[in-house]
């Protein structure tokens, strides 16, 4: 996990510009959480878990910068990255989950599985908070998706771009069910 590798960047120099770029606690969680969702998925896809990693923890640096200009929202990133020699394939997965507002179609695994993950996380966060322990260990993955099911639940929580893990193979009740677990790894983290 120290090794640059294909990533061209570290796992601690991308915590790091997390610490410098995007301070807030919560989103630095945010980010965390989608790394483990990502590396679980790279797992389970036998895609390159460094690599899905680090997408997750970097996919939202620019946000402090960009969240009310979402048609910017990952353009600052890349250039950051690309100054540091991050691969090609993260910046493109990191753009790819703002398509939308940059005005172009997701077409990868990695872009589908970045877009699911980050959004899924918002969704297991909400429904952990339902609960009188506010604990992820309270949560099944049957209360997500009953959850993803009220559309006043959550309601910032785009359901559709959670429903891309369909497009990448993984029914939405296993991805629910990845999605906690992975996150439940690292609940300590979380503070959930
Ligand atoms: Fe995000």
């Amino acid at each position: 996990m120290d090794e640059k590798g294909k990533a061209g960047i570290t796992r601690q120099e991308a915590l790091e510009l997390l610490g410098k770029y995007l301070p807030q606690d919560n989103l630095i969680k945010h980010c965390l959480a989608t790394e483990a969702i990502m590396r679980a998925l790279a797992q389970k896809l036998g895609s390159d878990e460094g690599v899905w990693g680090i997408a997750g923890i970097l996919h939202d640096l620019d946000y402090t910068e960009t969240k009310d200009q979402m048609n910017q929202h990952t353009l600052h990133t890349e250039k950051i990255l690309q100054g540091l020699g991050v691969s090609r394939e993260i910046i493109d997965a990191i753009k790819g989950h703002n398509a939308d507002n940059l005005g172009f179609q997701r077409g990868t695994v990695f872009e589908h599985a970045l877009t699911a993950a980050e959004c899924i996380t918002g969704l297991i966060v909400a429904t952990a908070l339902v609960y009188p322990d506010k604990k992820l260990a309270s949560v099944k993955p049957q209360s997500i998706i009953k959850r993803m099911k009220q559309k006043e639940f959550a309601r910032s929580v785009n359901r559709d771009y959670i429903r891309e893990c369909e497009t990448i193979g993984i029914p939405l009740d296993e991805f629910a069910a990845l999605s906690l677990q992975a996150m439940s790894r690292i609940s300590d983290e979380l503070g959930l």
